[in-house]
């Protein structure tokens, strides 16, 4: 049976970087005899919200609910819609009401990228950010007091529950526990952060009890961030709140070279709901327009789509193919981010013809 997927390429480079993760993925499916039902729509982008006044359709949970899987682009454009608006209206609402609560953020060094930390080789650089997904600092609790007034107060709650941290955490455990390294690194900030962080600190203790091969260590987030630069090598599994998790999961690419290669899986384990597939990067509007963005992120996280609907060959197919085209390094075909002088569609290409074996 035909796997349902819904394609949103969102604003900016989502909108470049698509086309070309929708050409890799049609490369591995037909290579691999997958049957794809794919259908596109234009909510959950800016322009989308110009022309209608919000980000998604009011009925958009019943028009997505029953796909297999959403392959997103990015979602912002600030000059044009605030932020918090695009966001909160669009990835942040398929992140709750699909309960997507694990973000899987996978960090490599690739053969033929170079790190910008010195000395750096692959297999220096190989480990999993888990970022919890639907609590912790991305709350809506809180509100605005006395506004306009010198008296102004803003308070925005951080949110954790025993079943959002063990979920996230028991997930983190058992991914450490399929690793040939069976490490977890928990980030915390419970000398400041005084009592959610302790108690993810306690809930950290309690799942490692039932991991006795895993060992665990935690680093508090400011010198973990140092560690990423200075000993990316010592990581495996990184788990965190939502916040820290989202600043791990820039640093760390950052760390591999480009966060334009790095992918992610916004996972509803269970299957209750479709999971979600994205790359780490935003629109950009920097280099938007110039045709220049590196499609690896969204290719990559077509990859960890194919995996999570069952097609382990096909995923490993297509990241053999990301690996094999860097590795070649050639600069007419890597793009600026990677030193090369090619662009979005090069690069693209160059990965689907891997794909198809040319
Ligand atoms: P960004 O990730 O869009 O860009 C940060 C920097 O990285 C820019 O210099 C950009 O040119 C570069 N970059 C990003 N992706 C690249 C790629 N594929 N190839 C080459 N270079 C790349 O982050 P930002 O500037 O903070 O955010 C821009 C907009 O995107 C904002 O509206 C933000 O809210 C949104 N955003 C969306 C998502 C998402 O949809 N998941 C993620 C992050 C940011
Ligand atoms: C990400 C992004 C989002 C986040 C933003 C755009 C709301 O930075 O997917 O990492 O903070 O989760
Ligand atoms: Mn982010």
């Amino acid at each position: 049976m035909a796997h349902r997927i819904a394609v949103i390429a969102g604003d900016g480079i989502g909108t470049e970087v698509m086309p070309e993760g929708l050409r890799a993925l049609k490369a591995a499916a037909k290579r691999f005899a997958i049957d794809l039902d794919i259908q596109t729509f234009a909510f959950g982008s800016c322009d989308y919200y110009l022309e209608h006044g919000k980000m998604l359709p009011d009925d958009w949970f019943d028009q997505l609910k029953d796909f297999d899987a959403l392959f997103y682009g990015a979602v912002g454009w600030p000059a044009k819609v605030p932020d918090h608006i695009s966001l909160w209206g669009s990835l942040l609402q398929f992140r709750r009401r699909f309960d997507q609560y694990i973000n899987l953020r996978p960090c490599k060094l690739m053969p033929g990228i170079q790190s910008p930390l010195a000395g750096r080789e692959p297999g220096d650089i190989d480990f999993y950010v888990v970022r919890e997904n639907t609590e912790g600092e991305y709350s809506s609790v809180g509100g605005k007091m006395f506004e306009g007034t010198d008296r102004e107060v803003v308070i925005q709650e951080t949110v954790m529950t025993r079943t959002g941290v063990d979920r996230v955490l028991k997930y983190a455990f058992d991914l450490a526990q399929t690793r040939s390294r069976k490490k977890l690194t928990s980030a915390t900030k419970s000398n400041g952060i005084s009592i959610t962080m302790p108690y993810w600190d306690e809930r950290v203790e309690a799942m490692a009890e039932a991991y006795p091969e895993v060992s665990v260590d935690k680093f508090h987030i400011d010198i973990l961030t140092a560690n990423f630069v200075l000993h990316p090598d010592w990581f495996d599994v990184v788990v965190g709140s939502n916040l820290f998790g989202d600043i791990l999961s820039d640093l760390g690419p950052a760390c591999t070279g480009t966060i334009g290669i790095a992918p992610s899986a916004n996972i509803n384990p269970e299957g209750k709901f479709p999971s979600l597939f994205e790359p780490v990067h935003g629109s950009a509007p920097d280099i938007a327009g110039k045709g220049i963005a590196n499609p690896i992120g969204q290719i990559w996280s077509g990859a960890m789509m194919l995996e999570h609907l069952g097609h382990q060959e096909a995923a490993n197919a297509l990241v053999e193919a990301i690996e094999a085209v860097l590795a070649e390094g050639s600069p007419n075909v890597l793009t600026p981010d990677l030193r090369g002088q090619g662009n979005t569609a090069s690069l693209g290409r160059a990965i689907a013809e891997r794909i198809e074996g040319k």
